[in-house]
């Protein structure tokens, strides 16, 4: 109790002094009153509200092309076919359609390290998508973790002031983010995989829907609408990240180059707080206008993404082609679905913003997920959105893909479990009849079933 004591006075000595130094440097700033936090927040769920439905992105039966081959795999730097350079898919912004530019050119956009007077921060957690997406090429996974943070008061919950999430770094000293004490609900959540993510962006609404229908009423996921800000935020099926917060690699991109870099677009025009202090273009923490990327960024990061191939398997053993019967038996394929067709080429996505090219269209794809979100009792607290609406995904997480899995030693959404045995242990919720199978597996059962898993 007295350290408690002791650190609540300590805190609020740091919390006076931050507002004192922030007062003394900011002077001519308007007073970042808990108000403008707010009305900062409202605008940041505003704008997460998509409109309309999704559409159904179905087959409309004249495709050019009708065969449906298996995607290109591998860890190597290359290209699966995709062509930024060919014709504008980007169908809403005819204007505004991404440059030539080459697969490397693109690659070399999302390696780039930004600096300040790129508009890096002034809060933000690293320089480029490379720092955390490397893993074993650029694209990949790392063992970067970020940190969200809120607090739930009656069973509502709201996120720290500035956004759940807590920019690890600084332009300036009197301005990194800290954690509220109050602030009890905290996680981290690891950086993923983006290899292969072409192929998930091309996979048709329905397609997901057909997915969810199939699951027993038990293991059944669940779908959240998201907007897709290339298409005026039209609704799309989210899949991508680790609440299915996205459905567009552009708008996954446009919000990763703020929250994670700093960086203002066209997209997200609003720069990041210092725990709901504004810090941006105006005070002495930011000498750059918004926006700090005028959208080119954003689209070759996105095709960068899309020209990735999938994720390539290790060797398969007998040990492993077992172990995978062994995984469908015991119900893990309900969630880690193996295999997924994506949309044929022609078929419009992301709210019309975007025409499946031939490279991404009709392929098969063994990404060993759903990509839809799950409670099994790992969930972090803290929602897609803080509104009522949203208040069940604060404990769902997406069906990690578990494509790329030998190359990641960090597992779960905190990257906070080491070993397979210990993720799998983790799965109760929706997954415990599940995991009581493999728990029921003799020995030599199990270690097939890990060495199925060692080969993804
Ligand atoms: C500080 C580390 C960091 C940086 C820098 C970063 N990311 Fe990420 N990325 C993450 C984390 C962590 C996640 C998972 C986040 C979540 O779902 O909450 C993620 C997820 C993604 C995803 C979704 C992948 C999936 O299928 O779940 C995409 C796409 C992505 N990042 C693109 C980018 C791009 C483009 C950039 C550069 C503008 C970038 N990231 C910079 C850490 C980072
Ligand atoms: C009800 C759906 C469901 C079932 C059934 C299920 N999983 Fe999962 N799995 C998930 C979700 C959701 C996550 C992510 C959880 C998190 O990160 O908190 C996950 C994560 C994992 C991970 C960690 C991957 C990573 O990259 O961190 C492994 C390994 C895994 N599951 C293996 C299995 C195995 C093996 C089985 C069968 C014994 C199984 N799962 C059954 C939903 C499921």
């Amino acid at each position: 109790m007295k350290n408690l004591k002791l650190f609540i006075i300590a805190a609020f000595g740091i919390a006076l002094v931050f507002s004192l130094t922030y007062k003394n440097t900011v002077s001519s700033q308007e007073s970042l009153t808990k108000d403008s936090a707010n009305s900062d927040d409202q605008n940041r769920r505003q704008k997460f509200i998509p409109v309309g439905i999704p559409e159904s992105e179905l087959p409309d039966g004249q495709n050019s092309i009708s065969t449906v081959t298996e995607a290109p795999t591998g860890f190597d730097n290359l290209t699966n076919g995709f062509d930024p350079q060919g014709p504008p898919f980007d169908t809403i912004n005819e204007d505004n359609v991404v440059p030539n530019r080459s697969f490397n050119d693109n690659r070399f956009i999302f390696e780039e390290v930004e600096l300040i007077a790129d508009g890096v921060g002034p809060t933000y957690n690293a320089q480029s998508c490379r720092e955390c997406h490397q893993n074993v090429v650029t694209g990949g996974a790392s063992q970067i973790a970020e940190h969200r943070t809120g607090r739930t008061d009656n069973g509502v919950f709201f996120e720290s002031l500035g956004g759940s999430l807590i920019q690890s770094r600084a332009t300036h000293q009197n301005i990194v983010e800290r954690v509220n004490f109050e602030d009890g609900v905290r996680t981290f959540r690891i950086s993923t995989n983006t290899l292969g993510n072409g192929f998930i962006e091309a996979i048709a609404n329905d397609t997901i829907i057909g997915i969810r229908n199939n699951q027993p009423a038990s293991l059944r996921g669940s779908i959240i609408n998201v907007p897709v800000f290339e298409a005026n935020s039209f609704a799309r099926i989210g899949r991508f990240g680790w609440k299915n917060q996205h459905a567009s690699l552009e708008s996954f991109a446009g919000d990763a180059y703020l929250n994670e870099m700093g960086i203002t677009n066209p997209m997200f025009m609003e720069e990041n707080t210092s725990s709901g202090v504004f810090v941006g273009f105006g005070t002495p923490f930011d000498p750059v206008p918004e926006p700090e990327d005028d959208g080119e960024d954003l689209r070759a990061f996105a095709n960068f993404i899309r020209s990735t191939k999938a994720p390539s398997r290790g060797p398969i053993t007998n040990a492993v082609t077992l172990g995978e019967q062994l995984f469908n038996q015991i119900g893990c394929n309900v969630c880690h679905v193996n295999s997924i067709t994506t949309a044929p080429p022609g078929t419009r996505i992301n709210g019309g913003a975007m025409t499946v090219p031939n490279a991404l269209g009709y392929k098969i794809i063994h990404p060993y997920s759903d990509f839809l979100l799950h409670d099994i009792g790992t969930g972090d607290g803290i929602p897609f959105l803080p509104t009522p609406e949203f208040a069940s995904t604060a404990n769902q997480i997406k069906t990690a893909p578990l494509w790329a899995l030998r190359t990641r030693n960090r597992l779960m959404h905190d990257g906070l479990t080491f070993t397979l045995q210990e993720a799998i242990a983790r799965h109760g919720g929706q997954a415990t009849a599940v995991t009581n199978r493999y728990n029921n597996l003799t020995n030599a059962q199990k270690n097939r079933l890990l060495a199925f898993l060692n080969s993804l």
